[in-house]
Parts: structure tokens; C-alpha cells; sequence
């Protein structure tokens, strides 16, 4: 299997008024192609740092990132990207929201195939019916849910999440989380995304990489071995507690609170 992101060596600073910050240091990250890589780390570290370094959206100072065999120097029409805030346009209706990934990829494409394929993700998360809407018209979680549709809509190799569900209730977490994966089943795709919540890393990634304190380096990755289908009971099994203990453990690890093996 080919790894469709290749993080080589990246090392990257920040220059500021007070000398040069050290965000992440010789980070390696392979993602084969269709897998879903789950990143949690300190508050701080350089997680989001990471996502735009992937986005082509800045260079690292060493290192490479590759994208399907393609060294990345600078932003690319196929990558998608969600973050915490859905930052959808409040003077475009929901339906005019999700193409507008496609107005800029695909000009040439007629508006009634835009609308059909935004129609189809809509309905596939359960938004059929509010495509008319104003963005502060929906809930949060339904803003999610769109937003979602709108960074997959142009069909991404590569969707970047940065946090996507940090915003949400746990409910509504939890239902897009399903979300996440029928979306996945239907279209499959190559994901980063960046969490706090470790239920979340065991419930969506096949690798959780847990990065250190900054500068960030890979502290430890967990090939997620989740017990059976991917259903929320799932969580609720040794196996899958083991892997939330292990990931606790290396977090403490990570925020310098606990020596390997020492961890409560
Ligand atoms: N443009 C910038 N210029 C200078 N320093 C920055 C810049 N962006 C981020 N930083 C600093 O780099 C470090 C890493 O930031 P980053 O946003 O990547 O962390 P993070 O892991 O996403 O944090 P969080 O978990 O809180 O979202 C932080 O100390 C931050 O203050
Ligand atoms: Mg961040």
C-alpha cells in the first residue's frame, strides 16, 4: 500500500519578536492511502501547525510533506479541510455553501450537477430539507454536518480536520462521529484530524499518533485494533479501554506529568 501523506523529518519554528519558537521537531507521519490518521498532543504543541504545514498553506523550515507521490510546496485544489468553527457564509444559503469548493475547483462544471452532488453529501448527513437555509438558521451540530459536506464535495484525496467536533455536546459528537464514518463507507477518503478527545482517536482512526510536548516530535503511534464494527458500544469493551488508558498514558507522558511506565 502507498502512504498518500508522507511526513518526512519536518521540523518547523516560528519566528517572533522574542527569537525563533520551536513547534515541531524531525515529526514523521505515513498515512497509507484511504486510512484514517487520528493526531492528539498537548494543548500547544503544534497540532494545527501540523494541518496547515499538510495544507500546503506554509513550508516547514526541514523536512518534506508529500501527497500522493507529489512533494508539496504550496496550497493544493485537492485537499479538503474542516476546523472547529464551520466558518460557513451566512449570506449563502447551506446549498450554496457546499458548492462553493466546486466553483473554485470545478468553473466548468454545470450549476445543476454542482447542485446535485452537493445534494447528495446533504442528504447523506441528514440535511435534506435545509439545504434553502441561512447557516444561522441550523444548529451547531447541523453547521458541522454541512460544513463537512462542503470540504468532501470537490472529492479531496485528502480531508484535514482540525478539531472538527471540539465545539459540539457530546451527543451531537457522538452522531457526527457516526456521521464521519458513513461518509467514509460511501466515499472513501484519507483523513488527519486533530482531537482532544481520545474516545474519538479509538472510535474514527485506524493510527493514533500521539505527539510530544513542543516542539512536537512523534511520541507514540497506536494502530487501533477496534474490537468488531465501528459502534459506539465498541468504546464500552476492555479492548477498546486498554486503548484509551494506553493513549492516557502517553498524553501524561506528553504534558511531562508522568515518566514512561509511570503514568497513573
Ligand atoms: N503564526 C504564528 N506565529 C508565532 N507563533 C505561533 C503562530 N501560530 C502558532 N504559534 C505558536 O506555536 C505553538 C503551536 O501552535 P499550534 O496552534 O500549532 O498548537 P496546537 O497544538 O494546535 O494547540 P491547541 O491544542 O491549543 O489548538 C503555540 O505556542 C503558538 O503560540
Ligand atoms: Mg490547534
Amino acid at each position: 500500500m502507498t502512504n498518500l501523506i508522507d511526513i518526512k523529518g519536518v521540523t518547523h519554528a516560528y519566528q517572533t519578536p522574542l527569537g525563533p519558537l520551536p513547534v515541531l521537531n524531525d515529526l514523521n507521519i505515513a498515512v497509507p492511502e484511504g486510512e484514517f490518521c487520528a493526531v492528539v498532543g498537548p494543548s500547544g504543541c503544534g497540532k494545527s501547525t501540523l494541518t496547515r504545514l499538510i495544507a500546503g498553506l506554509m513550508k516547514p523550515d526541514r523536512g518534506e510533506v508529500w501527497l500522493h507521490g507529489e512533494r508539496v510546496t504550496g496550497p493544493r485544489k485537492t485537499v479538503g479541510m474542516a476546523f472547529q468553527n464551520p466558518v460557513l457564509l451566512e449570506w449563502r444559503t447551506i446549498l450554496q455553501n457546499v458548492i462553493l469548493p466546486l466553483e473554485i475547483v470545478a468553473p466548468s462544471l454545470p450549476k445543476k450537477d454542482r447542485e446535485a452532488r452537493a445534494m447528495e453529501l446533504l442528504a447523506l448527513v441528514g440535511l435534506e430539507g435545509f439545504e434553502n437555509k441561512r447557516p444561522s438558521e441550523l444548529s451547531g451540530g447541523m453547521r458541522q454536518r454541512a460544513s463537512l459536506c462542503r470540504a468532501i464535495v470537490h472529492k479531496p484525496d485528502v480531508l484535514i480536520m482540525d478539531e472538527p467536533f471540539g465545539a459540539l455536546d457530546a451527543f451531537t459528537r457522538e452522531d457526527l462521529w457516526q456521521t464521519m464514518h458513513e461518509l467514509r463507507a460511501k466515499e472513501p477518503f484519507t483523513a488527519v484530524l486533530i482531537t482532544h478527545d481520545l474516545r474519538e482517536s479509538v472510535f474514527l482512526g485506524d493510527q493514533v499518533i500521539v505527539l510530544s510536548g513542543r516542539p512536537a516530535t512523534t511520541q507514540y503511534v497506536l494502530d487501533v485494533k477496534f474490537p468488531g464494527e465501528r459502534v459506539l458500544d465498541g468504546l464500552y469493551t476492555p479492548e477498546s479501554s486498554a486503548m484509551l488508558h494506553t493513549l492516557r498514558e502517553q498524553i501524561q507522558i506528553a504534558q511531562g506529568r508522568a515518566e514512561p511506565g509511570q503514568a497513573a
